[in-house]
């Protein structure tokens, strides 16, 4: 799927938000209860600490709050919105989560859903979204990422449990007049023949229904990676991908402001830089304090940047996003801000 060169009208990123859980587990923290070390963690992976939900707030706090952060940024009502898109694998809902925060949010006029593309969600989401917008369908868009994978991560196994962390994060997208487009371009891949080094597969477990009939009973096993496989897969597919997109619109990798990455791990943002040759200074990075967010890792660090005085106006960056599936893709923007 690429990007069509001729758009009814264009695409701007106007406002962005994030939420994070209360609750820290720094690396200290995990050697509790698993056989690790902060000295192992920090090296291998770029991370010190993570966010996970506790008792007392919920994937769909974190949503909402990320949502308001962003319309209060842009100074839009909820009611101006046509669409709430939830890119998540940890919905608190299988039917959906979405409608639940357009409701909260008082979104009324908008349609919601979720989709799920696991750590590449937030920026499918991003590229579907669009499409609305450049069609003429829709005029102002909320594209949340937000993930609890804190639920499914098996806390035993220290070979993926150091990874991961919840947050969730928000970024608005308006239709813009004239010829101005703010996305530039963008690519999209899958690959579910790969797709066993990272899964979070359904657990089948039978139960009888009635005489011999059986059903399956719903539920899924802890997360299962194959962190080698992964970690080669990242490294070789992001940088391929991001150098295609720059190549076919004539960019050079020099000329960008930053390069905002899924946040997995900082060996991956380093090799992907150095296969780019862009300066690790334009490497825009969190992990050290949340770990991977999954679908919240890019518009986290979106709004960090933003808030931080870091993302300007007319900034032009290039993010790539990547995990199960496999999945993969990369866009390219320049951010507007709100108006
Ligand atoms: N603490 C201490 N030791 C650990 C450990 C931990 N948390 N996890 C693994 N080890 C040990 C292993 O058991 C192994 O020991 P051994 O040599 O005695 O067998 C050793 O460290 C090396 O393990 P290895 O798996 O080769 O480490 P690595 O350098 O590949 O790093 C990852 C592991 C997971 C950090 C790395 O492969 C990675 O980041 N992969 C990508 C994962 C990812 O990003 N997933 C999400 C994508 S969206």
């Amino acid at each position: 799927m690429t990007a069509k060169q001729k758009s009814i009208s264009g695409v701007s990123f106007v406002g962005s938000g994030s939420a994070i859980p209360a609750q820290i587990i720094t690396n200290d923290q995990l050697a509790l209860r698993v056989d690790t070390n902060d000295d192992w963690i920090s090296t291998r992976t770029g991370i010190k600490q993570r966010r996970v939900l506790g008792p007392d707030e919920s994937f769909s706090d974190l949503c909402f709050q990320a949502s308001i952060s962003a319309l209060e940024m842009a100074k839009w009502g909820p009611e101006s919105l046509d669409l709430v898109l939830l890119a998540t694998s940890t919905p608190n809902d299988l039917f959906g989560s979405a409608p639940k925060i357009q409701a909260k949010l008082g979104a009324k006029n908008a349609v919601a859903f979720d989709l799920t593309a696991a750590c590449s969600g937030f920026l499918f989401a991003l590229v579907t979204a669009a499409q609305f917008l450049r069609n003429g369908s829709m005029k102002r868009v909320l594209v949340l990422g937000a993930d609890q994978l804190s639920s499914w991560v098996d806390w035993d196994d220290r070979k993926s449990c150091v990874l991961f962390g919840d947050a969730a994060g928000a970024l608005l997208m308006e239709s813009s007049e004239g010829n101005s487009d703010d996305l530039l371009g963008f690519k999209l891949r899958s690959d579910g023949s790969r797709g066993d080094c990272l899964n979070l597969f359904e657990k089948r477990h039978f139960q009888t229904l009635v005489n011999t009939n059986m059903y399956q009973q719903g539920g899924f096993s802890p997360i299962q990676m194959n962190g080698q496989e992964v970690y080669k897969f990242a490294v070789r597919e992001v940088p391929l991908i991001l150098q295609d997109l720059l190549k076919s619109h004539q960019i050079d990798p020099e000329s960008l402001d930053w390069l905002l990455l899924h946040q997995a791990n900082k060996r991956i943002l380093d090799a992907v830089a150095d296969r780019l040759r862009i300066s690790h200074s334009k490497v825009l990075s969190n992990l050290a304090n949340y770990g991977n967010t999954s679908a919240a890792t890019i518009p986290l660090m979106l709004d960090e940047a933003v808030r931080h005085g870091k993302i300007v106006q007319g900034d032009l960056i290039a993010s790539s996003g990547f995990g199960a599936g496999l999945s993969w893709g990369a866009a390219l923007f320049r951010w507007h801000g709100p108006s």
